[in-house]
C-alpha cells in the first residue's frame, strides 16, 4: 500500500511479512542489495528491531521523532535479511505524518516502506506524481495531500559518540551538530563501499527521465529545448519563453526542499532536451537538495 509521510511517499509492507516485502522490491523493480527503512509509530518498537540502542540514537529519537531522520542500528534476529540486504544493521524512523502512524498503529506491526517511486527515479512528493505502473502494482494509495518536508530522511549510523550520515535529508547538519558535534561524511571516493552501506549514495539516483546539468557544468545547449530549474529567481540570461521552475522566490531553503521533487517532475513532463539547475545554498536543508540534484545530474555519467 502507498501511504504518505511527512518527507516522500512510501510504499509500505509489515516488515515480518516475507511475501509482502517480496512484492516491494518486485513493484519498485529495486535491487535487492538495497536495503529498507522500518518505519515504527511508538519509541518501544525501536527495542524490538534494535540490538544495541546508543545512549546517542535514544537522544535523538526522543528529540527528534516523529520526524525525517533514519538511524541505522546493530539489528535482532527478528528483522528479516530481505529488508536489510543481508546487512547486520536495521534502518528505523519514525515519520510525522498522522496517517503513516495511524496506518502503522492499524497494522499492529512496523513496517518497511521505500520510497514510492521506480527505482532511481525521483521520489513522488504529491499523490498525482506516483507513477502508475506502480500504482497499478500495489493494492491501494492513500492520499494524504503533498508531503511537507519534501525530500527523504536523513540516514545515520550512530556510535557511542560519533556519527556517520549515510544520506543528507529532511533533519539538517546543523541540528544533528547540536546533538554531537562528530559527523563524519563519508568521502565520495568510498562510494563503492559506502553504496553498499547505503545505496541512497548510489551515484545516479533520484532522477528525471531528462537529462539534467548544473549551471556551470552545462554542455553546449545551443538549439535543446532547455527547461530551469532556478532557487530564487528568474536570471537574464534564461530567454523569456524557456520553462522555468523557482524553488523558493523568497529564498527560504526549507520551501525550496518541499517543492523540489514535484518541480523536477513538471519539468520532466514537458519533452524538452535538458534541464539545467543551479545549486542552492548549501545550509539547513540546501545540502539534501544539492545532494539529490547531483545525484540527479548527468554530469556524473560524464568522464
Ligand atoms: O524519508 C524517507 O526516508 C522515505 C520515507 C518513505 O520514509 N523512505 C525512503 O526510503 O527514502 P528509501 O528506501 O527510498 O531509502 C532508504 C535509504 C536508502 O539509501 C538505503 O540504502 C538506506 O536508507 N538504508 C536502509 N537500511 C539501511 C541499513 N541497514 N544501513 C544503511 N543504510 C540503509
Ligand atoms: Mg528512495
Amino acid at each position: 500500500m502507498i501511504i504518505p509521510t511527512e518527507t516522500v511517499y512510501g510504499l509500505a509492507g509489515v516488515f515480518s511479512d516475507i511475501g509482502a516485502i517480496t512484492r516491494i522490491f518486485k513493484a519498485k523493480e529495486r535491487p535487492l542489495f538495497n536495503p529498507l527503512i522500518v518505519h515504527v509509530a511508538d519509541l518501544s518498537e525501536v527495542d524490538e528491531l534494535a540490538a544495541e540502542v546508543p545512549a546517542l540514537a535514544r537522544e535523538l529519537a526522543r528529540r527528534l521523532w516523529p520526524g525525517p531522520l533514519t538511524l541505522v542500528l546493530k539489528k535482532k534476529p527478528i528483522v528479516p535479511d530481505l529488508i536489510t540486504a543481508g546487512l547486520d544493521t536495521v534502518a528505523i524512523r519514525m515519520p510525522n505524518h498522522p496517517v503513516a502512524l495511524d496506518v502503522i498503529r492499524a497494522a499492529g506491526l512496523p513496517l518497511a516502506a521505500p520510497s514510492a517511486n521506480l527505482f532511481g527515479q525521483l521520489s513522488p512528493t504529491r499523490v498525482e506524481d506516483i507513477d502508475v505502473e506502480l500504482w497499478k502494482r500495489t493494492d491501494g494509495v492513500v492520499d494524504g495531500g503533498p508531503c511537507s518536508v519534501g525530500v527523504e530522511s536523513t540516514v545515520i549510523e550512530v556510535h557511542s559518540n560519533h556519527i556517520t550520515l549515510l544520506r543528507p535529508g529532511g533533519i539538517s547538519m546543523e541540528r544533528l551538530r547540536s546533538f554531537c558535534d562528530r559527523i563524519e561524511i563519508p568521502e565520495k571516493e568510498t562510494e563503492l563501499a559506502a553504496q553498499r552501506r547505503s545505496p541512497g549514495r548510489i551515484l545516479h539516483h533520484y532522477s528525471p527521465r531528462t537529462p539534467l546539468f548544473f549551471d556551470d557544468k552545462a554542455p553546449d545547449f545551443a538549439g535543446k529545448k532547455v527547461g530551469w530549474l532556478l532557487f530564487k529567481e528568474r536570471n537574464k540570461n534564461i530567454p523569456a519563453a524557456a520553462p522555468c521552475e523557482i524553488l523558493s522566490s523568497s529564498g527560504n531553503l526549507d520551501e525550496a526542499a518541499h517543492n523540489l521533487f514535484a518541480a523536477l517532475k513538471r519539468l520532466d513532463s514537458l519533452g524538452l532536451d535538458v534541464i539545467i539547475a543551479e545549486k542552492v545554498p548549501a545550509s539547513g536543508l540546501g545540502y539534501a537538495i544539492n545532494d539529490r540534484l547531483e545525484r540527479a545530474s548527468s554530469s556524473t555519467l560524464l568522464p
